[in-house]
């Protein structure tokens, strides 16, 4: 059972990923930088909520879009060095997501008078994604790191743990862009009044040009992520299988029977 080698097209659509990652990220620092007064913390609410929406976008959008990309891009070579990065990257996103919570309810709360808090549609799927990102990072530690810790006894289970956390990444991933264009188009009618949002001014073009990035993201890394083709599932653990001259490799769909010398 042979491993194919991820063709050019492959490498075009992680080489666009990374090209509307990194775009993102730039255009929301730019934007809050020109158009929202840069950054700032309780002194100045304002300033502060700013964080939300940059953090939000680094943890939810960059981070994790590169943790996920680690593994269909160096699944080749070192394993435990991919699961290494995958795993700094998703532990990177943690104080991103922590302060920008923390930003966006202290500007509710420490505003005179204070907005009431989760009312929105957009801070209710905030909370599912915030949930779901929690629990990842939960089942994350638990399958590869805690039950290393009894590698032989508890293999199949983590096994069986695999394909879940790597769905559930891609659906919270998902989410998140979801959540991102949601709070976007909410901040571009809270914000552009005079001139209105529907006479198309500067900034209303970065609302879009944000949104439109994070949609084609979606597309591009549902394709790449949910395509088994790009690369095929790459070992992360060697279980002894029944005969000496054979073992079992557990994959990201379960295990498969391979012989010894491959
Ligand atoms: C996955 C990323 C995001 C998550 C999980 C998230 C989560 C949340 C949550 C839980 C709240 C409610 C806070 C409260 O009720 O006190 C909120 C509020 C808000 N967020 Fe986000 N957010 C995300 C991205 C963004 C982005 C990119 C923007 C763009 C500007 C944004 C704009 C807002 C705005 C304007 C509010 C205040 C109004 C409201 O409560 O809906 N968010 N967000």
């Amino acid at each position: 059972m042979g491993r194919g080698v991820p063709s050019v097209f492959f490498y075009f659509l992680v080489f666009l990923a990374e090209i509307l990652l990194f775009g993102v990220l730039i255009l929301s620092l730019v934007w809050v930088q020109f158009y929202q007064d840069g950054f700032g913390w309780r002194e100045n609410v304002k300033k502060e909520f700013n964080l939300h929406p940059v953090l939000m976008i680094t943890g939810f959008i960059f981070l994790m879009g590169h943790a996920m990309l680690v593994y269909r891009l160096f699944g080749c070579c070192n394993k435990l060095g991919a699961k290494l990065l995958h795993t700094i990257l998703y532990l990177m996103a943690v104080p991103c997501i922590v302060v920008a919570t923390i930003a966006v309810f202290d500007s509710h709360d420490l505003r005179n008078p204070p907005i009431p808090n989760l009312y929105s549609l957009h801070s209710w799927m905030g909370v599912v994604t915030i949930g779901l990102f929690a629990l990842q990072l939960f089942v994350g530690f638990f399958s590869f790191w805690l039950l290393l810790l009894c590698e032989q006894g508890t293999s199949s289970f983590r096994a069986s743990l695999v394909p879940i956390h790597s769905s559930f990444g891609l659906i919270t991933f998902m989410l998140a862009v979801a959540t991102c264009v949601t709070g976007l188009t909410e901040k571009a009618l809270f914000s552009l009044k005079n001139p209105h949002y529907s006479t198309l001014p500067d900034e209303a073009y970065y609302y879009n040009a944000m949104a439109m990035a994070l949609t084609a993201l979606a597309i591009i890394m549902g394709y790449v992520l949910h395509n088994p083709k790009y690369p095929p599932p790459s070992p992360v653990a060697f279980v002894e299988g029944p005969s000496s001259n054979s073992h079992y490799v557990m994959t990201q769909h379960g295990y498969v029977y391979r012989e010894k010398n491959i």
